[in-house]
């Protein structure tokens, strides 16, 4: 006999590696609540997703800085548990942290690390027991890029978050993992300059192959995502784990030797 349909709720479901999780969690049964900025671009999503797979598929348009909409998320989920929740919304900007402005350097904390927190403090409560709750950070958590580094900073505290949250949950069955995704195509579109909406796709080819010999695709992390979620992962709690290809394990021997 069929149970009651499970519910994700995912922030930045919309687009790349959230966009990509929701469409796996579909193929597993789950009713979805995707969380975005662009209205048009979610309701696209949402209803493509319950077009080929069946499960109800919902949006709401939620900004991610904006501490007092949170509310309405709880509202939306109505007399439903939450059996998952997934925190993909992200931003970043490609900045030294030295040069970046302290006003900066705070919105991108809220909406990475404030934001996945109140997230969770919204819907504490409202979970399913068990469930499962899963950050998305950053391989650039693990060693920070130069380039970005107000965002490398946001995402190693998120790591810290997530391990801090598997603490405090534990008890009330909810298991928190972060996953720390490396280069993964179509790229985040929010660490492009200002006025670039998308990514240029000859940006990518530019972008150092992994050891795996590939970049990254959504569904690398939503696999991971998937497993993570489900109650084969049930003993794994307060995880960190890379999805890059190999990205974060080493210097690879480039034939000069050391
Ligand atoms: N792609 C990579 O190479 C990569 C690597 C490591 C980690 N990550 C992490 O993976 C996550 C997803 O990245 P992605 O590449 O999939 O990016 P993406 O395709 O640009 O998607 C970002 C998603 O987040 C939403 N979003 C962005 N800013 C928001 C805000 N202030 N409030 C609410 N929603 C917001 C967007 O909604 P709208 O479109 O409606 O604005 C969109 O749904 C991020 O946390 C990122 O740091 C990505």
């Amino acid at each position: 006999m069929q149970g009651p349909k499970r519910l994700a709720v995912i922030s930045g479901g919309t687009s790349g590696i959230g966009l990509a999780t929701a469409a796996r969690l579909a193929q597993d049964g789950f009713d979805l609540l995707l969380l975005g900025r662009d209205e048009e671009r979610g309701r696209r999503a949402a209803s493509e997703i319950a077009a080929t797979s069946g499960v109800q598929a919902r949006f709401l348009v939620h900004h991610s800085e904006d501490f007092d909409h949170y509310a309405v998320i709880a509202e939306r989920v109505g007399e439903r548990t939450v059996d998952v929740l997934v925190a993909s919304a992200g931003t970043g900007r490609q900045e030294w942290v030295i040069d970046t402005p302290v006003d900066v350097f705070e919105h991108i904390l809220r909406v990475n690390l404030a934001g996945p927190l109140k997230l969770v403090q919204t819907l504490r409560g409202r979970f399913s027991q068990p469930a499962a709750v899963v950050l998305v950070s950053s391989d650039a958590a693990i060693r920070g890029e130069q380039a970005i580094g107000a965002y490398s900073v946001s995402k190693a505290a998120l790591n810290m978050l997530g391990k801090m949250l598997a603490l405090d949950l534990a008890g009330e069955g909810v298991r928190v993992n972060v996953v720390c995704p490396g280069d993964t195509l179509p790229g985040m579109r929010y660490l492009l300059p200002p006025g670039a909406a998308e990514r240029d796709p000859d940006d990518a080819r530019k972008w150092p192959l992994p050891p795996r010999g590939r970049l990254g695709e959504g569904r690398d992390t939503a696999e991971l995502i998937a497993f993570l979620v489900s109650s084969r992962a049930d003993f794994i709690v307060g995880a960190s784990i890379l999805v890059d290809g190999g990205s974060r394990a080493g210097a690879p021997d480039a034939g000069r030797g050391i």
